[in-house]
């Protein structure tokens, strides 16, 4: 699973190319495992591209609206996204956790509406610098997955983004990633009461030079890549060098 989150960039003409030159680049195999994320304004874009092209590319929406009783002016349903052939949604991202106060009310209503809406889940948990500096990661990123609790296995994955890595070019050392996502895991299995392995990924500054590294952790299932995934060539030669590394 490596995911491309485009964030707020791009243009019509930059999903394209993007798609042309990934296509060029990665090994056909490789590419079974890969999500496109870019903004809700070109997914209608990127999927007639993708399956003209009979391109094996996932399609992942950034966030989703939760289905609502009321009328809501901008909002985008799961049942949308599901028609304009996305797969994958991400809900939870630190940037709008942050910036649009999403807190755990609306992240309940998101996740449910995506698992209605048969949408794969990616939950972005992460903790802030403050919260590792005062040893409250874990009880941090233990708060944030409680609200998983309920939601079918077969629909769930984890992003694991600290906060203090995203955009910055930090990431932590391989072994606190390691025993971050061995954390989730266990947890997970108890919040939802299975057995099954979650898929965990590591997002935060992922780069083609330390993604082989984390992608190696048998901890880390995938990987979430922001800033890194814009460059089509850089992004597809993660994809490829990882799974030679399989
Ligand atoms: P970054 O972003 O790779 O640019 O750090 C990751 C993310 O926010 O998902």
């Amino acid at each position: 699973m490596i995911i491309a989150n485009w964030k707020m960039n791009g243009s019509k003409e930059e999903v394209k190319n993007w798609i042309d030159i990934f296509n060029d680049h990665v090994e056909y195999e490789n590419q079974s495992g890969c999500i496109f994320c870019p903004p809700s304004c070109f997914l209608d874009n990127a999927n007639e591209i993708i399956s003209s092209n009979n391109i094996q590319l996932n399609l992942g929406s950034q966030d989703l609206d939760p289905d609502a009783d009321n009328p809501s002016t901008g909002g985008i349903s799961g049942k949308m996204l599901k028609d304009l052939g996305c797969d994958y949604v991400l809900i939870g991202h630190s940037e709008r956790r942050m910036y649009f106060n999403e807190h755990e009310d609306v992240l309940l209503q998101k996740l449910t509406s995506a698992a209605l809406n048969n949408l794969k889940i990616v939950y972005c948990v992460g903790e802030t610098k403050e919260q590792r500096e005062q040893g409250m990661a874990i009880e941090a990123i233990k708060i944030q997955l409680r609200a998983l609790k309920g939601l079918p296995v077969n629909l769930i994955s984890v992003a694991y983004e600290p906060i203090w890595s995203i955009g910055k070019g930090i990431t932590p050392s391989l072994d606190s990633i390691h025993e971050m996502h061995q954390i989730i895991k266990d947890e997970l299995k108890s919040i939802l009461n299975t057995e099954e392995n979650i898929l965990v990924s590591y997002g935060g500054s992922v780069s083609a030079e330390n993604a082989v590294s984390i992608s190696l952790l048998n901890s880390v299932d995938g990987l979430l890549i922001g800033g890194a995934s814009l460059n089509p060539e850089s992004f597809s030669k993660v994809v490829n060098n990882i799974t030679i590394q399989d």
